[in-house]
């Protein structure tokens, strides 16, 4: 009996974690699917189980799909956790959006201000699901998606006892580009990457008996780049920047190379069709509406816009993998433990890994050249001084996290737009 629990069930994502489970069953037999939500997310949660259950009857299988508001009731005995809950749900998101625009700053859900009100929202929750694992399911894995998924990874491994891998479909979406450009197949080539989540850079592109890496950046720098996820805009990298580097930078990194151009973008966009998070509600719309089609049995197309796409592809190898204990390279958020040379053992990052029945083993990487490692120390810093503030309700600790992180403003106006945030959030934020 092989029990999966997916917190925050109702997100338009989990069609495509059904087409990874059901394209897995027989070195994954799922025999129950649990899918978990909150009220404000009662009716999505239904469209989605029916769904389901359409896609699985229509390959001839037997998963008991099951929905739940009570989340103990779905926790117990579980093997899999897989948490992709959204924690003050899209108008959270929104919210953080154009309060950081507002004090010109970038507006973004896991960089900068968004961030950290992201992490503040969803570490007390994430925190109270571990606690109740470690009562009613304690062996079970838990997967990570939800967002920040490096912070809230860290905050998992530093202060419960449960076994946590974050996960992100970044590492997945540069892996399938690469592999359009050198022209090789997954599993014919080994990429590398490092750093910590959306901040990391690919180090190696092992095929053939060689490193694909100069090649591949020669093709992003002549524009060939699709490395890029939905969710961020295409853009042109700084040549003289990128072109010694030896290192292809994940695209969140344009926020830091490029912050400005990127304040500029998003100012436009908010003044126009909105921003992300407004833009993505009306994704979502169109996309239930397609999904509620009694004549829909395969994830749709549609979901292709959205920037998360394949993480829950992703998160169905993960588990097949530790279950099969296939030893398999993935690229997931553990604990560093030397890995990456300069950063503390216990702060999680993001890195290529072993991944066995007993969990990830990291690959150590090549030391990052000190101006890029400096960066990584500082946003790292930043990210465990909001991991001790979301934890503790230190607003102490929050600011010197915040002032540390390059795309955050400091002054009168983090004072506001913090207060700001903490005021609006009252409702997510009861440790402030
Ligand atoms: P969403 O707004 O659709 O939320 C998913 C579901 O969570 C909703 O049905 C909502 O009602 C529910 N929810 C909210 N609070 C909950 C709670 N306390 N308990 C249980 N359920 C709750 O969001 P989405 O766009 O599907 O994204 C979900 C999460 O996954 C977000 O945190 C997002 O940032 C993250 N994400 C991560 C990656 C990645 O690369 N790691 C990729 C895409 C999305
Ligand atoms: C991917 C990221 C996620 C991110 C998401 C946004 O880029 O890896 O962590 O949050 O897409 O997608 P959305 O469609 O919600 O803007
Ligand atoms: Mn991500
Ligand atoms: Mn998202």
């Amino acid at each position: 009996n092989l029990k999966v629990v997916v917190i925050g069930g109702g997100s338009s994502y989990t069609p495509e974690l059904i087409d990874g489970l059901i394209s897995r069953h027989t070195e994954f037999p799922v025999s129950e699917l649990w899918l978990v939500d909150i009220e404000e997310g009662r009716e999505k949660v239904n469209i989605i189980s029916e769904l389901a259950k359409r896609m699985i009857k229509h390959k001839g299988l037997h998963i008991d799909i099951k929905v739940t508001l009570d989340r103990r009731l779905a926790l117990k005995d579980a093997d899999f956790v897989c948490s992709q809950f959204r924690a003050g749900c899209l108008d959270g998101r929104i919210r953080d959006e154009r309060i950081s625009l507002k004090y010109g700053m970038i507006g973004q859900e896991t960089n900068g201000l968004g961030g950290f009100a992201n992490a503040c929202r969803t570490i007390p929750v994430t925190l109270e699901i571990c606690r109740e694992m470690e009562e009613l399911c304690p062996d079970a894995w838990f997967l990570n998606f939800t967002n920040p998924s490096g912070m809230v990874t860290e905050a998992i491994l530093k202060y419960t006892k449960i076994k946590a891998i974050g996960l992100c479909n970044v590492p997945v979406i540069m892996e399938k580009g690469i592999s359009q450009l050198i022209n090789a197949r997954e599993g014919e080539f080994i990429m590398q990457v490092a750093g910590l989540n959306h901040l990391i850079w690919a180090r190696k592109v092992l095929y053939q008996g060689d490193d694909k890496l100069d090649f591949v950046m020669d093709e992003i720098l002549k524009g060939n780049d699709p490395l890029v996820p939905s969710n961020i805009p295409p853009f042109e990298w700084p040549d003289d920047l990128l072109r010694k580097m030896g290192m292809i930078p994940c695209a969140y990194l344009r926020y830091y190379y490029m912050s400005d151009d990127i304040m500029k973008q998003e100012q436009i966009e908010a003044n126009g069709e909105g921003t992300r998070g407004e833009v993505v509600k009306e994704i979502e719309k169109k996309l239930f509406d397609i999904y509620k089609n009694p004549a829909l049995e395969e994830k749709p197309k549609e979901l292709e816009k959205r920037g998360g796409q394949y993480y829950s592809e992703a998160a169905c190898e993960l588990m097949a993998s530790i279950y099969n204990d296939k030893r398999k390279i993935m690229h997931v958020n553990t604990r560093n433990n030397g890995a990456i040379s300069g950063l503390p053992n216990d702060c999680v990052v993001e890195v290529s890994s072993i991944i066995t029945k007993n969990g990830p083993l990291p690959l150590n990487v090549e030391p990052f050249p000190d101006d890029t490692l400096r960066l990584i120390q500082l946003m790292k810093e930043f990210e465990t001084l909001t991991v001790e503030a979301a934890v503790k309700g230190d607003l102490v600790a929050a600011k010197r996290g915040l002032i540390l992180n390059p795309i955050v403003n400091t002054g009168t106006i983090l004072d506001e737009a913090l207060k700001e945030t903490v005021f609006e959030n009252q409702e997510y934020m009861p440790q402030f």
